[in-house]
């Protein structure tokens, strides 16, 4: 914004006399004009604040205060040797997480979009043949996104709540021999739990590479790459992992890197390139300097790692599993169905809830967090106004989080007159 007024004597002694504008000392460089500091847009200032909150929705979820403390270590450079061994640290960690024994592991920096969009800019070339699983939100995500990359994308759908069959998969495959398949092994717009059994044999036979996406279930529910044959997982740290949004877990099987090395053009994103990526993370040797990795965020993701090595994913995958139970069966004593029909498609994770008839959602969620502090989230896309979702992850997933929020559904339903 620039003022009407310019950098005259006079105005600068007035003006500078009530705290206005910049001393003279900041001269102006030739041609550029300086100008009396609008002050109107100045904030933020104070010690900022937040409401503390129990996210019992589809995440992010709470952070362990561990790794919330890990991020308040000092910082240290992005290309200091120290740094380099937390990032190691971090590899290694995600090697048990994604139980494989390939050396491309990484974070992404960002969201688990951009560990989606990384998956799709770096294996598909434009022209492959793709198909893409489509039950919600996010494999209908990942179509657009492919389609941006110039992929020949070929969208299979399930009606929503329900998963795709291995026979039906082993027919797309069949027909189209994608270059690659992509699957959400967790849709968490819809809560289901999408089997990966068998499919990657298949996709060796038809020269596929196998893409999942794990955000919300990775260290939650089991998943095997080397056992299961998949190619590329990319995952979210805010979930399961219990820390805060940013980066991106990452995984690529020795195939993905193959085809990424016989790429015939370069991928069109550079800040996503994992060519420059695994450079940065020391895949091929020496490393060399892509961006600044987010400092703060992997200390908190090699704390994350820490936590799921030390408890250990058996007892995690067990851990969830109990607290789905328990979750279900407090909802089952208010009457309350699930959306997903069949019980072996529930995803444990993230649990959808029929709305019943009469209820007005948006009020049971507005109640929970105006009188619990407790967030409980509606649906997303082909559930939004038919669902609850309740998430069950990581730090969150305890005992007493999961009564709260049966206690929480019970007052709210109470409340409109429907128990
Ligand atoms: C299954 C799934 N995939 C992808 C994403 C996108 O992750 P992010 O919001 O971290 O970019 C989410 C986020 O909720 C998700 O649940």
């Amino acid at each position: 914004m620039r003022m009407a007024q310019t950098l005259l004597t006079p105005v600068i002694d007035t003006l500078g006399a009530r705290g206005l504008v910049a001393p003279a000392r900041f001269a102006a460089r030739a041609a550029e004009e300086v100008v009396a500091v609008d002050n109107a847009h100045r904030a933020p200032s104070g010690v900022m604040e937040v409401p503390s909150r129990l996210l019992m929705g589809p995440g992010p979820a709470n952070a362990h205060p561990r790794v919330l403390a890990a991020q308040a270590l000092p910082l240290l450079g992005h290309m200091h040797p120290p740094f380099f061994k937390i990032m190691d640290d971090i590899s290694e960690g995600l090697r048990y997480a994604f139980q494989t024994n390939s050396k491309y592991t990484c974070m992404i920096s960002g969201t688990g979009h951009a560990g989606m969009e990384a998956a799709i800019a770096n294996l598909v070339e434009p022209g492959d043949k793709v198909v893409i699983g489509n039950s919600g939100i996010w494999g209908e995500r990942v179509a657009i996104l492919a389609q941006r990359y110039h992929a020949d994308v070929v969208e299979i759908k399930v009606t929503p709540g329900e998963t795709f069959s291995y026979e039906a998969l082993k027919q797309a495959l069949e027909e189209h021999k994608p270059a690659v398949l992509f699957l959400v092994q967790g849709e968490s717009s819809t809560g289901t739990h999408q089997s990966l059994a068998g499919l990657g044999e298949l996709c060796k036979k038809t020269g596929t590479l196998l893409l999942v996406d794990a955000v919300c279930t990775m260290a939650g529910v089991p998943i095997f790459a080397d056992l299961w044959g998949i190619d590329c997982i990319y995952s979210g740290s805010q979930k399961c992992l219990s820390g805060p949004p940013g980066a991106s877990p990452f995984f690529m099987s020795e195939r993905a890197m193959e085809k990424l090395k016989n790429r015939k053009t370069p991928p069109a994103t550079y800040n996503l390139d994992l060519n420059l990526i695994g450079d940065y993370w020391g895949w091929f040797g020496k490393r060399s300097y892509h961006h600044t990795g987010p400092v703060s965020t992997f200390y908190a993701m090699r704390e994350a790692l820490a936590l799921v090595a030390e408890e250990g994913l058996e007892a995690l995958w067990t851990r969830h599993q109990e607290m789905q139970k328990r979750l279900w069966a407090g909802l089952s004593s208010l009457g309350l169905k699930p959306f997903v029909e069949k019980e072996e498609d529930r995803l444990i994770t993230v649990n959808t809830i029929k709305v019943p008839e009469g209820v007005d959602w948006a009020a049971l969620t507005k109640h929970a967090m105006d009188t619990y502090s407790l967030e409980i989230a509606g649906g997303l896309g082909p559930t939004v106004g038919k669902v609850w979702r309740v998430g069950v992850m990581g730090f969150n997933a305890k005992p007493q989080n999961v009564d709260l929020v049966v206690a929480a559904f019970k007052d709210g339903l109470q409340r409109q007159g429907k128990l």
